[in-house]
């Protein structure tokens, strides 16, 4: 009987042990998650609309946009500029070309909130309400482009390489127009069309 009664006193007592070890154990760590959680930098829902100013082709446009929208989104989905083509969405084709203050940017790649307060150039802010900018009279005397597709980011890179100075020579030419892909390689008359144009643009 004594023997029952010990052990059943010693089972009573691990118990005990083990209720109070734990309670004493998760008090800590859930005081500790508690304080952590409230030094946390509270995380922003990113589908949540931010607002957003871009300058577009010289005209201020306010948005309220979902923070991981591209530029080339913005242009298209919000603005309804769509003269930038989505090509292939991965910054390998070159049909989303536009230019922010002077340098081109893959615009598919580029997120609307790092472009704001900068100036972003499109297709549609090339030509002037009396005449086509010289790129875009150069593409069409030298019959550049076939469906046009690629043609606005060909055209928007090619004004970005006249005015980097990379339009010396035909093969300089090709080589920084090489991030622009025309799937009808319309190659050789959109060199040439760089080429007739890049006096113009550079006289400015
Ligand atoms: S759509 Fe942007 S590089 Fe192809
Ligand atoms: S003209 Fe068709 S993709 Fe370039």
């Amino acid at each position: 009987m004594s023997g029952t009664s010990s052990s059943k006193q010693s089972a009573f007592d691990r118990r005990a042990f083990l209720a109070g070890a734990a309670g004493s154990a998760l008090v800590p760590l859930t005081a500790r998650a508690t304080a952590e959680e409230a030094r946390a930098p509270v995380a922003q829902d990113a589908a949540l609309p931010v607002g957003v100013t871009l300058r577009v082709n010289g005209k201020e446009k306010h948005l309220s946009i979902d923070a991981r929208t591209t530029v080339l989104d913005a242009l298209r989905e919000h603005l309804k500029l769509t003269g930038s083509k989505k090509g292939c969405d991965h910054g390998q084709c070159g049909a989303c070309t536009v230019l922010i203050g002077d340098r081109r940017v893959v615009s598919c790649l580029t997120l609307a909130l790092a472009a704001e307060g900068q100036e972003i150039t499109t297709i549609e802010g090339l030509a002037t309400d009396e005449r086509l900018h010289p790129m875009q009279q150069a593409f069409i005397d030298n019959d550049a482009f076939q469906c046009g597709y690629c043609t606005p980011g060909q055209i928007m890179s090619a004004v970005g390489c006249v005015k980097e100075g990379h339009a010396n020579s035909e093969a300089d030419i090709r080589e920084y127009m090489s991030g622009n892909i025309c799937r009808c390689a319309a190659y050789p008359n959109i060199v040439a069309a760089v080429k007739q144009a890049a006096p113009e643009i550079m006289k400015g």
